[in-house]
């Protein structure tokens, strides 16, 4: 049975004393919480305080971005093998404001994809639909060519260290959460494509989580639907309260959905 999952992604927030303050107090608000994965995301600047911090807690790292090559002339840029050095075990791969700001390509984040897989890093890939794209009612198309193009030639083995993340563009802090009936709609097509493509022992594996706009009042009804494994926060995750809460709505609901997965 999986266990939910819960990332936190800090985006461009917090120096390392801010940083320390908050993985300290989530940290004393979910040590008591044994059924839920908590991951947290922080600035690159941050990272080795924060793993420090939580060397002896079940709270793993991951890195919000990473380039592809091990080593190189890439001024700018930190490798898989800088995010391992600091103990990191996921990254944040292809999040939409990263291909709005910094342009960036299905065919670029399938060679990160790659690249975090070969490190043992597990890559939480983002896909989601603009407003745009929803209106016009093209979201699973959109959403079926990002899925192929990240996940290009990679072999059903690897797609199963995977983590996918559903976050529609128009729900990331806009306040706007897909209603829970959306979400399972989109992830449930996702695990679809997931059997079809790759087997249903990889279907059932790949966490798909929801992610825009979580709150801990909107994250029980989220995850109370049968393929919504998780979610990937963005504002609520930087309020320390917020998070512990969403994580502890997520566990309990775990429990009481317990007999569904
Ligand atoms: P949000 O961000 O929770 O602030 O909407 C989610 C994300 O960007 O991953």
């Amino acid at each position: 049975m999986k266990h939910p999952l819960i990332a936190g992604n800090w985006k461009m927030f917090k120096t390392i004393p801010e940083t320390v303050n908050l993985i300290n107090i989530i940290k004393a608000g979910v040590h008591k919480i044994t059924d839920c994965d908590i991951v947290v995301c922080p600035a690159f600047t941050t990272l080795a305080a924060v793993s420090k911090e939580i060397e002896d807690t079940k709270i793993e790292l991951g890195a919000q971005n990473m380039h592809y090559e091990t080593e190189g002339a890439f001024t700018g840029e930190i490798s898989p093998l800088m995010l391992k050095d600091v103990r990191c075990r996921y990254v944040i791969l292809g999040h939409s404001e990263r291909r709005q700001h910094f342009k960036e390509t299905d065919e670029l984040i399938n060679k990160k994809v790659m690249a975090a897989l070969k490190y043992n890093l597990v890559p939480i890939l983002c896909v989601g639909e603009t407003l745009e794209e929803r209106e016009a009612r093209h979201a699973f198309e959109v959403v079926k060519q990002q899925f192929d193009r990240c996940l290009k030639n990679l072999k059903a083995e690897e797609v199963a260290r995977v983590v996918i993340a559903y976050e529609p563009v128009w729900a990331i802090g806009t306040g706007k959460t897909a209603t829970p009936e959306q979400a399972e709609q989109m992830h449930s097509y996702i695990r679809r494509l997931l059997n079809e493509q790759f087997g249903e022992e990889v279907g059932e594996k790949v966490y798909i989580l929801y992610g825009g706009s979580v709150k801990p009042d909107n994250i029980a009804q989220l995850m109370a639907k049968p393929n919504v494994d998780g979610a990937l926060v963005g504002g609520a995750s930087i309020k320390a309260e917020s998070f512990i809460q969403i994580v502890s709505n997520a566990s309990s609901k775990e429990a009481a959905n317990a007999p569904n997965r």
